[in-house]
């Protein structure tokens, strides 16, 4: 692994008190990177800070605040500090996101609303407010935002939830040629089942009818259908991240063991 291929480098990571947000702010820091690693829920920084101190890779780069990223103001001011320490900054990962399972003719308007609040407003707000200071970056601001594999194909019981991550694609798409000749790259990274918080809570969110049969063919075909763990996808985001991802804009890397040849 390069140990130094984002040094210097200034990058946000939202959701990185848990699972693939976490792994990936650990993974930037080791590569050289100074991260500012955000959440909502303050005891998974705390588990992060712990790992990131016994990380000799790390080296101190990590740093974590608060932010609900559903909430204007708080973006605003979780994103002005960011950009304060770092001195600016080259690039935000935007991987916070929440998933419920449920009927679509069950999913209340509350809940349908809080889902899109947290998972698509919630990645434009974080993008907004980080892009003037992205647009200044020598190396050419980058943004990697988190689709899913259910925005392509069916995931049963989750369609509020597919549908924050179609519009994040679309999302990227815009922003990428928007900014293409500022520099800025934008892409959306799509996994398919990792092991995490999400995909742990998924039985237990699911109706009490589920029919199991409609996730058969979600299952991965590398390491004999086990999901990936969140390493698989922190190694692809430190490479869009870095300089190596420096072609690639406007587009999705699909990240799922080959679960949807
Ligand atoms: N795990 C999978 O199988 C899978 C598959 C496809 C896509 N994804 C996407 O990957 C990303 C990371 O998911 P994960 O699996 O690591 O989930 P996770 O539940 O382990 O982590 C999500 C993190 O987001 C944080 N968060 C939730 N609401 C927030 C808010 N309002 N403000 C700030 N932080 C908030 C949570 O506290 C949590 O720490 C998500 O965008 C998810 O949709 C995951």
């Amino acid at each position: 692994m390069p140990t130094s291929r984002l040094a210097g480098r200034r990058v946000v990571v939202t959701g990185a008190g848990s699972g693939i947000g976490r792994a990936t702010a650990l993974r930037l820091a080791r590569e050289g990177a100074r991260v500012t690693a955000l959440d909502v829920v303050p005891a998974g920084l705390a588990e992060l800070e712990a790992e990131a101190a016994a990380d000799p890779g790390v080296d101190g780069r990590v740093h974590t605040g608060p932010v609900d990223i559903s909430d204007e103001q708080s973006v605003v001011a979780a994103v002005s500090a960011a950009v304060e320490a770092g001195g600016g900054l080259d690039a935000i990962v935007n991987a916070a996101a929440i998933h419920y399972g449920d009927h679509t003719h069950t999913t209340t308007l509350a809940r349908w609303q809080r889902i899109i609040d947290v998972n698509l407003t919630g990645t434009f707000l974080m993008t907004r407010e980080a892009l003037p200071a992205l647009l200044e970056s020598e190396h050419g601001g980058v943004v990697v935002n988190f689709s899913s594999t259910s925005a392509f194909f069916a995931h049963p019981y989750m369609a509020a939830y597919a549908a924050t991550k179609g519009a994040i694609m679309s999302f990227t798409h815009a922003i990428a040629l928007e900014y293409a000749d500022r520099g800025l790259r934008a892409v959306s990274l799509v996994p398919g089942g990792i092991e995490t918080a999400i995909t742990g809570a998924t039985p237990a969110n699911l109706p009490a009818d589920v029919d199991w049969d409609k996730f058969a063919k979600l299952m991965p075909t590398l390491r004999r259908g086990k999901f990936g763990g969140p390493d698989d996808i922190a190694g692809v985001v430190a490479m869009l991240v870095s300089d190596d991802g420096r072609y690639i804009t406007g587009t999705e890397i699909r990240v799922d063991g080959g679960t949807h040849m």
